[in-house]
């Protein structure tokens, strides 16, 4: 290829992100061109419905009924995948586009999380290039940081706001005092929650997420099946509340360590102190902390969703292919890439935040702080606050710091007691 040729794209899916693609090519067309030093063309194109009113010409295109079939579209040096879905259409585009020699652009991050390392391979076997900017927090370059920027670090930690939905939720109930139900709602009517939400809301999609970051950062293979992933659906308003008098905000963190014990890989929501900046981060952005052995603290913080920097991320990946700029997916060979084992989190020391919805009767405070003791936990701080209609009072505990097992234990003594109205919810520290 000729530095003038342009780069020719097959893009499959006209969604948000793909009408996105288009709009952002048109847009800054010679700004790219003269970045690129060639021309980036969609030359083909494929989507559920050739009908619907994407507010763009798509005559210019050449219109391809099945999606499968764009890995072998003759035109085209590069597929650009936006269906989404871990296995079906996406992957057998995926496993196609690089078997026939071309370079495969994509967002989509469960696909990666549970196939990267395969994909990976392929793509530095056939030797064209595999990306995927946009699968993580959106439009924020965290790959590209941490692939080429921070490329020369040591990373120990990884860590952030993966999930702009959990996110957005979380800043309402915190900013309105409501209740998650009706949030969700909202962000939900607002389209940022995945089609199916509990990706979103269980920690999944950042759980997804999460695992594709380790791995560049580490140097281990991609490990999604290690992530233990927990959510935002049992957090009450109460819990913000208490929060917030304790200094803390409360946000969903993906956490990634790799050390002696193995690898770490954690979704949870967690009390963030207000000084750091991921309690600064708030609506449905995300932010990503890395830190390196030399260069320090990175903190990238962006929109993790949304046409536009979506889109800004799936071209930034466009342009790298056009310029002949692409190395091993995973900042490594793939071969390169260690098995670490799953580093379990009874090991981890922390402070940790305690809610119990009790009863109002005598003995219920003796009796949690009676677990704590048996457990080995020691205690900060406790608040306890008035009758709420149903009767039920609140306690909010602030641990100091010491192993999560004990406190998983302090928690098992008090499984089934009669005087706990509901399940007792533990969030960690970020420390
Ligand atoms: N549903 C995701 C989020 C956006 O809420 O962050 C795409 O990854």
């Amino acid at each position: 290829m000729t530095t003038n040729t342009p780069l020719r794209v097959a893009l499959s899916g006209l969604g948000t992100v793909g009408g996105g693609v288009i709009r952002l090519l048109d847009a800054n067309r010679d700004l790219i061109t003269r970045r690129a030093g060639r021309g980036i063309e969609v030359v083909a194109v494929s989507a559920r419905d050739r009908s619907k009113d994407r507010g763009i010409d798509l005559t210019r295109f050449d219109w391809v009924d099945d999606t499968r079939e764009l890995a072998s579209h003759p035109q085209a040096d590069v597929v650009v995948e936006l269906i989404g879905g871990s296995d079906g259409p996406a992957l057998t585009l995926a496993r196609s586009t690089l078997a026939a020699g071309k370079g495969f652009v994509t967002a989509n991050k469960a696909m990666l999380a549970h196939h990267g390392l395969e994909l990976a391979s392929a793509a530095e076997a056939a030797g064209v290039p595999l990306k995927f900017e946009a699968a993580v927090a959106g439009g924020i370059p965290v790959i590209k940081g941490l692939r080429e920027g921070a490329a020369a670090n040591a990373i120990g930690r990884v860590y952030g706001i993966l999930n702009g939905t959990c996110n957005f939720i979380l800043s309402k109930m915190e900013a309105e005092g409501r209740d998650f139900a009706e949030v969700l709602a909202e962000a939900q009517a607002l389209g940022y929650a995945e089609a199916d939400p509990s990706f979103d809301i269980d920690g999944v999609d950042a759980a997804h997420k999460l695992s594709i970051l380790a791995s560049i950062a580490f140097g281990t293979r991609p490990a999604f099946a290690d992530v233990a992933a927990t959510g935002v659906r049992h957090v009450i308003a109460a819990d913000i509340a208490e929060a917030a008098a304790l200094g803390y905000k409360v946000r969903l963190v993906g956490v990634a360590e790799s050390g002696a014990n193995g690898l770490f890989q954690r979704v949870h929501p967690h009390l963030v102190p207000i000084d750091h900046p991921l309690a600064h981060v708030t609506g449905s952005l995300n932010a990503v902390v890395a830190e390196g052995n030399f260069v320090g603290r990175l903190f990238f913080q962006g929109a993790g969703a949304g046409e536009g920097p979506t889109a800004s991320a799936v071209v930034a990946d466009l342009i790298d292919i056009a310029r002949g700029e692409f190395g091993p997916p995973y900042a490594m060979p793939a071969a390169s890439l260690t098995a670490e084992p799953k580093a379990e989190s009874g090991e981890r020391r922390a402070r940790a935040y305690l809610r119990f919805t009790v009863e109002d009767k005598v003995g219920v405070l003796a009796e949690i702080a009676a677990a704590m003791r048996d457990a080995g936990v020691s205690i900060e701080s406790l608040i306890q606050r008035g009758v709420a209609a149903d009767g039920s009072v609140i306690v909010a505990i602030v641990t100091h710091e010491g192993p999560e097992r004990s406190v998983a234990h302090a928690l098992e003594k008090l499984r089934g007691s009669q005087s706990l109205a509901g399940q007792p919810l533990w969030m960690p520290i970020l420390g």
